[in-house]
């Protein structure tokens, strides 16, 4: 083992290693900081105010336990958390904030190795963001899926359900009050959403990177081989610092194009897209949307989970798991990227069969033949567009329609139900102010409502087109991230409502029936820029100075790239 990093702190004979040990004697074994025991740091999102990750103090405990089980020192870190469904406007505008103050944290303390615990959407991506800018051995504890509730004897998908349910109420087959019950059951367990959802997708990015001990992600938040798999966590992380093995050394381009053949497979959220452009923009990998339409094209969604599907993460973990899965594709992966372990992922794919092929599909009979993300380009999106097929309506992936435009999420929701607006199904539904410097956060708001008349006329799917993302649980022929987005000067702000929209996802495009001198002429007096957000100080603002489009991930551009793990001066 190389000279441990903590040892700038600890070990010497003069007044500041004096410091840095006596603060830190509070009950440590003697021994503990001499300068040659791995420092391990839990970085710690859990919080009250994120319930996905309430459960993680106990996570952290059996990582502890594994962390001097195997001779490092473990200290609890509890660093920024995001809870999706309390922050306001929208958790994305703190992703990087997160990722920002962890990074910092993680560089200025005396620590060799990191355990990364995440649940909740946004916190694996901030974490895995800091951990690469970091460059300090890690691994991702994933925190895990709630247990499936049921109403009614049904099982309910979190968020999905909630979006499906609302519509039923607005479409007038279900009452208010029947939509209310379903409220008590809907969270049945600690964990975070158990669709495939955000949470679950960026565990299984985690894994496929190479950042889990194989076979971790979406083992249940109450499951007691999610304790034993952080202990082991705990103990393995030691071992990584002793070998010195890097994120560097394991998110490679290959794994990040692992992960895309991942996230395919399980039919897992467009998210997905934003964070791994946005990590491996740390890491200084080249990574485009055009590699996620590649990498992602032919493969096959196996993983039958709402919202593309009809089971739920506990489900797929009692089917086999990732593993199962992955090994039905083993062919497809890219076989040199090794995990946290120090062997390559595709070598532990061997012994994991499936035991349920009603919830991991056979390749031959798959939920979709051909998944992953289509990348739209055209006069409405020249940076790109993305929308998730697996979740559409396969009639809708080629229209042409008029376009009903939306200038902020406000102006949709007063104007979508009224019996007056001129919209049949086949308009295209066009939202804008809403990418990430025009909200500012890019929320998800690009699976707008339908009109509360076509609702009630039986229509349950249209096109819709934003620069927001859309929840990782909810469904529908949306087509989102449009880059540029309006507020950043995109032409996405020139349509007009009337405009004919043409979309051929076979074809990869996305354009308006509008001329080029028209938009020209149009840009000189854009209608929408006072539906923009412009904030005037703090996180916001320097947030809106600096984010970059979703095509190149929505990270903040002095962020992009690595300051390692270089120890600071000393200030005593
Ligand atoms: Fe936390 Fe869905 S709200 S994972
Ligand atoms: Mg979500």
């Amino acid at each position: 083992m190389d000279r441990l990093r903590s040892a700038d702190w600890y070990q010497g004979s003069d007044r500041n290693a004096y410091i840095h040990r006596a603060w830190m004697r509070r009950g440590l074994p003697g021994d503990a900081l001499d300068g040659t025991k791995p420092q391990i740091a839990i970085a710690n999102t859990a919080s009250d105010l994120t319930p996905c990750n309430m459960h993680l103090n106990e996570v952290a405990e059996s990582v502890k336990q594994g962390v001097w089980a195997a001779g490092g020192v473990p200290y609890n870190l509890p660093v920024v958390s995001l809870g999706e469904t309390q922050v306001k406007p929208t958790a994305m505008l703190w992703r990087n904030m997160a990722a920002m103050a962890m990074e910092e944290m993680f560089r200025a303390n005396p620590i060799d190795g990191l355990v990364l615990l995440g649940g909740c959407d946004k916190t694996i991506p901030a974490l895995l963001m800091a951990a690469a800018s970091v460059n300090l051995p890690a691994i991702v504890v994933p925190g895990g899926p709630m247990l499936t509730g049921h109403f009614r004897g049904e099982a309910l998908g979190c968020g999905t359900d909630v979006w499906r349910l609302s519509e039923e109420v607005r479409a007038g087959t279900i009452t208010n009050a029947q939509f209310l019950e379903s409220e008590q059951s809907t969270i049945r367990s600690k964990g975070h959403c158990n669709t495939m959802g955000t949470a679950s997708t960026m565990a299984v990015v985690a894994e496929a990177l190479g950042m889990t001990i194989p076979g971790f992600a979406g083992t249940p938040a109450a499951d007691a081989r999610l304790l034993k798999k952080s202990h082991e966590t705990g103990r393995l992380i030691v071992d990584m610092v002793a070998a010195g093995r890097r994120p560097s050394d394991i998110m490679t381009r290959e794994s990040f194009l692992n992960a895309i053949i991942a996230v395919a497979a399980v039919g897992g959220s467009t998210n997905a897209v934003v964070h791994l452009l946005a990590i491996a923009g740390r890491l200084g990998i080249e990574l485009s949307l055009a590699d996620f339409d590649a990498a992602g094209a032919g493969i096959p969604v196996m993983a039958n989970l709402q919202p593309s599907g009809s089971f739920l993460m506990d489900d797929l973990h009692r089917a086999g798991g990732l593993l199962a899965l992955l090994a039905q594709i083993a062919d497809l992966l890219h076989p040199e990227p090794i995990t946290v372990t120090g062997t390559p992922l595709v070598d532990s794919l061997g012994g994991h069969p499936v035991y349920d092929d009603t919830v991991i599909l056979p390749r031959e009979k798959p939920l979709l033949a051909d998944a992953g993300i289509a990348v739209l380009r055209g006069n409405l999106a020249p940076r790109g567009a993305i929308v998730k097929p697996s979740a559409a309506t396969p009639e809708l992936l080629q229209h042409v329609g008029p376009a009903v435009v939306f200038d902020s999420v406000e102006d949709m929701r007063a104007r979508i139900d009224d019996p007056d607006l001129d919209v049949t199904a086949d308009s295209v539904l066009v939202l804008r102010g809403c990418g990430p410097r025009g909200y500012p956060g890019m929320p998800e708001v690009g699976n707008m409502p339908l009109p509360r008349k076509l609702l009630e006329a039986g229509v349950r799917d249209m096109v819709r087109i934003s620069d927001a993302r859309m929840s990782g649980t909810a469904y529908g022929t949306v087509i989102l991230h449009v880059a540029p987005e309006a507020a950043a000067g995109g032409p996405l702000g020139l349509v007009r409502t009337g405009d004919v929209i043409r979309v051929d996802v076979a074809g990869r495009s996305l354009s308006m029936d509008v001329s080029e001198d028209e938009l020209r002429s149009r840009s000189q007096s854009p209608a929408s820029e006072a539906a923009y957000a412009k904030p005037g100080r703090g996180w916001a603002k320097l947030y809106v100075d600096h984010v970059m489009q979703a095509d190149t991930g929505a990270d903040l551009d002095f962020l992009v790239g690595s300051s390692g793990d270089e120890v600071s001066r000393e200030s005593h």
